[in-house]
């Protein structure tokens, strides 16, 4: 199982991690990754005064650089890569 952590700290809120956990949500349903992949909910996980984009992690790794607007992109290939 991989567990995806998607903060929902005020500063990730204000850039949209909501949106993430909904393109992840819909990424889980096409690629059919129910009973692989856990979405979680995390509070601040420090991405945001480290300035690395929003705070997510995959399987405890912080993913850097993640934004709004290419989550789905940098998290299809990161979750595909635990996967494998
Ligand atoms: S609020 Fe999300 S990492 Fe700080």
């Amino acid at each position: 199982m991989v567990t995806v952590e998607v903060c929902i700290g005020s500063a990730c809120y204000v850039r949209g991690s909501n949106h993430v956990v909904s393109d992840l949500k819909e990424l889980i349903k096409e690629e059919h990754w129910e009973e692989k992949v856990a979405l979680k909910g995390s509070f601040c996980m420090k991405a945001c005064q480290n300035h690395i984009g929003l705070g997510v992690k995959i399987n405890g790794r912080q993913i850097a650089g993640v934004t709004m607007q290419n989550a789905r992109e940098i998290l299809k290939e990161e979750i595909s890569k635990a996967l494998a």
